[in-house]
């Protein structure tokens, strides 16, 4: 081969994209990768396990916001439609506040379906539609769900000294559900929409 052809190949060869790479992990799930943040291996450990079991059951009920928000039906659809969709993005939200403080304690957060529906302890729902006070029951029943592990995560981490995981379960996560809550729980009061009784 000629210099110039060969400087030609080269310079055709450095444009390739190297795909199609595999290699082993470099950190396995539930193991923890301690980072200088003053806690204990131990500490940090037992906060990543609860944090990925409510990331699991916040994704769940992140998802169910969006079903619900394509599948509604009736004449309540427009404020329902919206107002899911609100939920959906507020969760959308608290899933990546979980996840990088999972990764900040030098753990692995949970990221794909099937593993997250491997962990979630939230009941599954059908795949057909339902009745919108169907639906706002199935949503308040899974905020429940993870309003009382986020209870319980949140002494355990204040006990152990891990300030913010209890920061976050108490201020972020807590707070957002209990609203979401409300607003979800209106929408089952039996008043009338026209004439008092
Ligand atoms: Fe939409």
């Amino acid at each position: 081969m000629s210099k110039v052809r060969s400087a030609q190949s080269a310079t055709k060869d450095r444009a390739r994209p190297i795909d199609h790479q595999t290699a082993h992990e470099i950190q396995g799930y539930g193991h923890i990768t301690r980072l200088p943040i003053a806690l204990s291996e131990k500490t940090a450990a037992q906060s990543v396990e609860n944090l990925n079991q409510v990331l699991a059951d916040t994704m769940t009920l992140r998802d169910m916001y969006k079903k619900h928000h394509w599948q509604v039906a009736g004449p309540t659809f427009y404020q329902l439609h919206l107002l899911l969709d609100k939920h959906y993005e507020e969760q959308n939200e608290l899933v990546d506040t979980i996840a990088e403080r999972i990764q900040s304690l030098g753990g692995i957060s949970l990221a794909m379906a099937a593993d997250v529906a491997e962990t979630t302890i939230i009941p599954r729902p059908p795949r057909g539609r339902e009745e919108p006070p169907v639906q706002i029951s199935r949503l308040l029943h899974a905020h429940e769900i993870i309003l009382e592990e986020a209870h319980s995560m949140a002494r355990q981490a204040a006990d152990a000294g891990d300030d913010g995981t209890n920061d976050l379960l108490v201020s972020d996560l807590i707070r957002l559900n209990e609203k979401q809550v409300w607003f979800l729980s209106e929408h089952l009061v039996d008043v009338p929409l026209v004439k008092a009784d």
